[in-house]
């Protein structure tokens, strides 16, 4: 189902000091935007918002970007990051195709992409984000022994992303077709929706190396 546009979310986000809304702005400069200077994660296509500000709750220690490019989703983003008054996460409103212009190199330390839409026609499978172009531009933004986790509903985009990273060089760390929920495993909306209708959750965990 689509959701209703917001025509107020884009001026909601303005005003939302919490929120970049001109991403390029701050290419390689990203660490001054937080209180204190530590590892950066990125969670790309952040929906809600609802994983990556309890991450930034459970870890003080790193710095969180929660990105996406749809600000009628992202806005319910924006509302729950500036409610947790967190000094260790920010968001930016901007499309991952522009990643470089909008991230240094190596300035990333993790990068999590979950659920992301599994575009399951061949013209379109470029736009998945595990896609080989987008790996590309992630292995330019990671730091060398950084860390990918990817989630997602969807058999077809799971098999292919294995192929897609390992054909890219990533070393695979984990693959599970049934990820258990552990004790302190953080749930976004969307893993929620799919485990209440009991659909199996792929999980895959990959290290950038450099060859
Ligand atoms: C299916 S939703 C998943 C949202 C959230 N990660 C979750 O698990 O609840 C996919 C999200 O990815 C965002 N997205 C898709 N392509 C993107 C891109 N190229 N750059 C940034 N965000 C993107 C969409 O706008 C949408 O909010």
């Amino acid at each position: 189902m689509r959701m209703r546009k917001k025509h107020w979310a884009i001026p909601n986000l303005n005003k939302n000091p919490y929120i970049y809304m001109k991403p390029q702005e701050f290419k390689g400069k990203w660490q001054k935007n937080f209180e204190k200077a530590q590892p950066i994660h990125l969670e790309i296509g952040t929906g809600r918002g609802d994983f990556i500000v309890e991450k930034a709750r459970q870890n003080p220690d790193t710095n969180y970007i929660a990105m996406d490019r749809e600000a009628n989703a992202f806005v319910e983003a924006g509302e729950k990051i500036k409610e947790a008054k967190l000094l260790n996460i920010i968001g930016i409103l901007g499309d991952a195709d522009n990643l470089l212009e909008i991230f240094g190199k190596s300035e990333v330390e993790k990068i999590y992409i979950n659920f992301c839409n599994p575009w399951p026609k061949n013209r379109h499978k470029k736009r998945r984000l595990t896609h080989p172009l987008f790996l590309n531009m992630y292995k330019e933004i990671l730091k060398e022994n950084s860390e990918i986790e990817f989630k997602t509903d969807n058999d077809e985009l799971f098999e292919d992303s294995i192929d897609y990273f390992e054909r890219e060089g990533f070393k695979i760390e984990i693959i599970d077709r049934d990820l258990k929920v552990k004790e302190d495993e953080v749930i976004s909306y969307y893993e929620q929706r799919w485990r209440e209708q009991n659909i199996k959750i792929k999980f895959l965990k990959v290290k950038f190396v450099k060859s």
